[in-house]
């Protein structure tokens, strides 16, 4: 059985919706581990919820971004980890830890990649004057956003969106869209060549 390990920094609505498809046994995986870089985020309290290993390693407490990406990697070893999701997790991760997980390693934007990449991208689409924006499933490489994209769903922008708006619109995309890149992955359906993922 594919056993995912998960980094996550705050609400963890993501990682309920692969939660809640894992226990509907509409993907055969299991979360063998959750891990926050913020010690207040709700998503621990969901893993905790659900009976799962649950870790707030402190990025501060490591004398560089190498030091703490090995922690990451020596837990995620523990665990006999085959996939990391990043859901809501507010880090980059660095050559160290992907060369570890190469193409092992999904995460989620909320937007049209390659289009908005980086922080606060709902607020770029708005201000950009999109009619259409949504949600990208990518595997994760050394750049932001950058890597070869999975999946990605449409939502449309109207006339009178705020940020919160249009962020709520696509975080309900996201909870349909990464459960199924997921569900994808354990099938061994993603095959990845050069930038693009094919689905088999
Ligand atoms: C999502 O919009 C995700 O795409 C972004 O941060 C948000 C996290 O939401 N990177 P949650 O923690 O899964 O509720």
């Amino acid at each position: 059985m594919l056993k995912i390990g998960v980094l996550v920094s705050g609400n963890g609505s993501n990682l309920q919706a692969i939660i809640d498809k894992i226990e509907a046994g509409e993907i055969q995986a299991e979360i063998s581990i959750v891990i926050s870089d913020r010690e207040e985020a709700f998503a621990l309290k969901r893993a905790a919820r659900h009976g799962i290993e649950n870790r707030y390693i402190e990025p501060g407490s490591f004398n560089s971004k190498r030091e703490y990406e090995e922690k990451l990697v020596q837990l995620f070893r523990e665990k006999e980890v085959d996939l990391v999701v990043m859901a809501g997790f507010m880090r980059i991760l660095g050559p160290y830890f992907i060369g570890e997980y190469r193409q092992r390693i999904m995460n989620i934007h909320p937007s049209l990649l390659p289009a908005f990449p980086g922080l606060r991208p709902q607020l770029q689409a708005l201000e950009h004057g999109v009619k259409v924006s949504g949600c990208t499933v990518h595997f994760a490489d050394e750049g932001m956003d950058t890597g070869p994209i999975i999946l990605q769903g449409v939502v449309p922008v109207l006339d009178d969106d705020t940020e919160e708006s249009l962020s709520g619109r696509i975080l309900e995309k996201e909870h349909e869209l990464y459960p199924e890149a997921i569900r994808l992955y354990s099938e061994g359906r993603l095959k990845i060549e050069g930038r693009k993922v094919r689905i088999l």
